[in-house]
């Protein structure tokens, strides 16, 4: 067996010491990510039963499970990755890369005219650990979800997506200002310190 790099042995020994990995195991969610999310639903409120919701990079899944248990099995919600994900009662799911535009064109359709509250966003890219090459991807990811909140939110929905802080970050908040009657930046408990992640939570959608 190849030896393990520090960097990939320090991963799985904080990941199986991490306490939100231990509670998403014993409570049934598929990701620590999950806390990540009900975290800033603690003060924000994004989620209400009955939202209509999109959630892009949704795997494994902890996120759409959470989103559908708000939902309560009303309203909707439409997740898509490319990777693939085990169904979740609740959840339409769209496999494919969602920087493909037959993939994007597949969501709309499958949202048909309907407008969306909510749009989340968890893409990130699998990380090279080179600043100069994971920023720009990261970016990326993140203002093909900014485009796309812009074309179906209904006015005076919600976006909240995952940046890395980095060259672009400061660039992204000032265009969201512009569209949005309130921007702010969220960095919930269950993000790991030392990680770039930051989430830009945006609401109150004015139509472009
Ligand atoms: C941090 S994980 C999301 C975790 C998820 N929120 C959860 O709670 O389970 C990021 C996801 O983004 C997805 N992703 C990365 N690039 C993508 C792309 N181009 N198109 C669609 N999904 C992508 C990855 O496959 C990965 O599943």
């Amino acid at each position: 067996m190849p030896k393990r790099s520090k960097s990939s042995s320090r991963w799985l020994s904080e990941h199986a010491n991490d306490e939100y990995v231990k509670r998403a195991q014993k409570e049934g969610w598929r990701s620590r990510a999950v806390f990540k999310l009900a975290q800033i639903q603690e003060s924000e409120r994004i989620l209400r039963p009955g939202i209509r919701c999109v959630d892009l990079g949704s795997a494994p899944g902890g996120w759409s499970q959470y989103a559908a248990r708000i939902a309560g099995g009303k309203g909707r919600i439409v997740a898509t990755d490319i990777l693939s994900m085990e169904a979740i009662p609740g959840v339409e799911f769209v496999q494919g890369d969602f920087r493909e535009e037959s993939v994007l064109e597949q969501i709309l359709q499958r949202l048909a005219a309907d407008k969306v509250d909510l749009v989340l966003s968890d893409m990130a890219p699998n990380m090279a650990g080179i600043d100069a090459v994971d920023q720009p991807r990261s970016m990326y990811l993140a203002e093909l979800a900014i485009e796309f909140a812009d074309r179906v939110l209904a006015p005076g929905g919600d976006l909240l997506v995952k940046l890395f802080q980095g060259a672009g970050f400061e660039q992204v908040i000032k265009d969201a200002r512009t569209r949005y009657a309130r921007v702010v930046t969220k960095k919930p408990k269950a993000s790991r310190t030392r990680s770039p992640e930051i989430y830009l939570l945006a609401r109150q959608f004015r139509m472009v």
